[in-house]
């Protein structure tokens, strides 16, 4: 089995790389016959974000894109990236989740299953492999390639071992950050084949142009399969081009035997559907390849830079490249991929932006940290658990995290009610409750009601349908939070709902209405305190500033009684409120004991760099000697 086999990653890794997720099952649908004869051992089609940003900005039902694609591709097996105990989303899911979600995603299609965890927690692998290979398809082991001092070969051969116990059917190296070089590969793949014995599948990303390399050496060392993407959606942080693949094994014994004139076709194609849609093209940037040095991965570095503008703080960029390596090595080394890219990098940008490390801290660091998301690789810096963990529950070692969930697929189905019509809408929903809600309102409902719409671009005022589900929402939120109207915009449509007998308050219901957009109110962003005036207040009370821009919420979750009131005594590290940014929700501390003076804001108002979130009285004002005449 000298000749090397090619999955082909386009529609999935290679569009999630480069083109954000953003491709429509309507730009893949007419080339798929073709793809369908170069003889691919796989076509990685779904899984990883393409679940997710279906239902969030494609307006795709991600099950019947599943379904499109399989009937087109009769001849070749579908591939799709799981998560691990995660799935398709960010958060664990229960055991019975997981495997409704696996029988669904192989009946609709999926015959290979790639599973990896972030921290290479085999905990979070086994609930998938039982039940992939309960249903009899292909279990690929991935293992999440980094450098650091714990990542050695033999941790990646024990956790290969792990996998192969679990009835992996192949192993693949996931070089996610294009960090792996062609003698690391080489040996890497040399020590599985002698030590696991399984098929090896190399999946290296461009990034910085070594991956061409990496697959040669890994074809040379015995590995079986490889990653690539058509030239159109290849390079940069995507794969490495099939065309050229496929040429440089020609005259080998390794040949891949693809019909080079077949794949340019295909890649033509492509080609015109990226003109077509404005989407760049993969290339390395310097930045990028600095991940040699580095370690940031090139996703990462992108979602660096945005969160940086947001703060206004893109010239912080390099003292943020110094933080990540330090506080990555203080939290055990996890590979930098999602979420653990995210959890690191936010709170690098933390640490440099207050200018105090460690004084703001994400939910999700500190569950991290407590090892709800798995083990960590290496040990943490005990000063910075105790800091961070402070008096909450770490997680026994001998509990799986999963395990923690019990949520079962019936109670799911009863939450979701009539408005699910199938296991897949259930499925939707028990991994993503709000976009799912969303999605199968507006396709399921055709009871449709006479409503006030101001088409406000166009500065007329005209009657139109608005989906009555969208409505009963609103008037829901309008009751639970006492306001007298909602006003929503969506795609440059207003919509308002006013309570019978109500004044004209508005408040933010961002929270509560997904996929929608709140009108600004007037007095949304940082209003002065209405409770005590500057001059009247004492000097000894101190601010609560917000550390960056983001929104604030009073409580720990929506319908929760918030955090602290007016009149509440506070200890030194207490959670006073959280304040929203990065996607990551972050509480928001007291400085020293006091007691609550003023709380500045409502809920989930947005907040800038500095706006004041409470004023706190501190409980000892400590006497100073008083100076000597
Ligand atoms: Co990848």
């Amino acid at each position: 089995m000298a000749r090397l086999q090619i999955m082909d990653t386009t529609i999935r890794d290679g569009q999630q790389s480069l083109w954000a997720t953003r491709m429509q099952l309507g730009e893949m649908l007419p080339i798929l016959p073709k793809m369908d004869k170069v003889g691919y051992w796989a076509i990685e089609a779904w899984g990883g974000a393409t679940f997710d940003t279906c239902l969030r900005f494609l307006d795709e039902n991600p099950w019947e894109r599943l379904r499109a694609i399989n009937a087109n591709t009769p001849n070749t097996p579908l591939s799709m990236l799981s998560r691990g105990q995660n799935l398709v989303g960010y958060k664990h899911y229960s055991r019975d989740i997981v495997f409704h979600f696996i029988e669904a995603a192989h009946r609709n299609g999926v015959e290979v299953f790639r599973v990896f965890d972030a921290l290479n927690d085999i905990r979070n692998v086994v609930d998938n492999a039982e039940a992939i290979k309960g249903c009899g398809a292909h279990f690929e082991g991935a293992i999440s390639y980094t450098i650091s001092p714990v990542h050695t070969l033999d941790s990646f051969l024990e956790y290969g071992q792990q996998l192969k116990d679990l009835g992996a059917d192949s192993i693949a190296i996931k070089d996610m950050a294009g960090m792996l070089t062609p003698y690391r590969t080489e040996r890497m793949v040399k020590a599985f084949n002698a030590e696991i014995g399984l098929p090896v599948h190399i999946h290296c990303h461009y990034v910085g142009g070594m991956a061409p390399a990496n697959i040669i050496k890994a074809a040379e060392a015995g590995a079986a399969i490889a990653d690539t993407a058509h030239a159109p959606l290849a390079f940069g942080n995507s794969h490495p081009a099939v065309e050229m693949i496929a040429a440089a094994f020609q005259e080998s014994r390794f040949d891949t035997g693809l019909d080079l004139d077949l794949l340019f076709e295909i890649s033509e194609y492509w080609e015109e559907i990226r003109k077509r849609g404005h989407y760049k093209r993969g290339v390395s940037s310097l930045t990028h390849m600095q991940v040699y040095t580095h370690q940031v991965p090139g996703g990462m570095m992108s979602n660096l830079m945005s969160q940086l503008e947001i703060q206004h703080a893109v010239d912080r960029l390099p003292e943020v490249m110094v933080e990540i390596p330090k506080v990555r090595a203080e939290v055990g080394y996890p590979p930098l991929v999602t979420p653990l890219s995210q959890i690191v990098g936010t709170q690098a940008v933390f640490n440099v932006l207050t200018g105090k490390r460690w004084s703001v801290i994400s939910k999700e660091m500190k569950d991290y940290i407590c090892g709800f998301y798995g083990k960590a690789p290496g040990r943490m810096d005990p000063e910075i658990v105790a800091k961070v963990a402070g008096d909450s529950e770490i997680l026994d070692p001998n509990i799986a995290p999963g395990s923690l969930v019990t949520t079962t697929y019936e109670e799911v189905a009863e939450e979701i009610g009539d408005l699910a019509h199938s296991e897949e809408d259930v499925l939707m929903y028990a991994l993503f409750p709000n976009e799912a809600r969303t999605y199968l309102s507006k396709h399921r409902t055709s009871e449709k009601v006479d409503f006030l719409l101001e088409q406000e671009s166009s500065g007329t005022k005209e009657d139109d349908y608005v989906d009555i589900n969208q409505i009963r929402e609103l008037v829901k939120v309008a009751e639970e939070s006492g306001v007298g109207e909602i006003v929503v915009e969506e795609e440059g449509v207003r919509i308002a709902v006013r309570m019978p007998g109500e004044g004209v308050p508005v408040a933010p219901v961002a929270a509560a209405v997904p996929q929608t957009q709140v009108a600004p109110a007037p007095q949304a962003v940082a209003p002065e305190p209405a409770a005590a005036s500057a001059s009247s207040r004492p000097a000894t009370w101190y601010a609560v500033e917000a550390p960056m821009v983001g929104t604030y919420y009073e409580a720990p979750a929506p319908g929760e009684p918030p955090f602290v009131k007016v009149g509440d005594e506070v200890a030194a590290g207490e959670t006073l409120c959280i304040v929203e940014a990065m996607k990551l929700m972050n509480e928001i501390t007291a400085e020293e004991m006091g007691t609550v003076r003023e709380v500045c804001l409502e809920d989930a108002t947005p907040v800038e760099f500095g706006t004041v979130l409470f004023y706190i009285e501190p409980h000892e004002t400590i006497p100073t000697v008083p100076e000597q005449a």
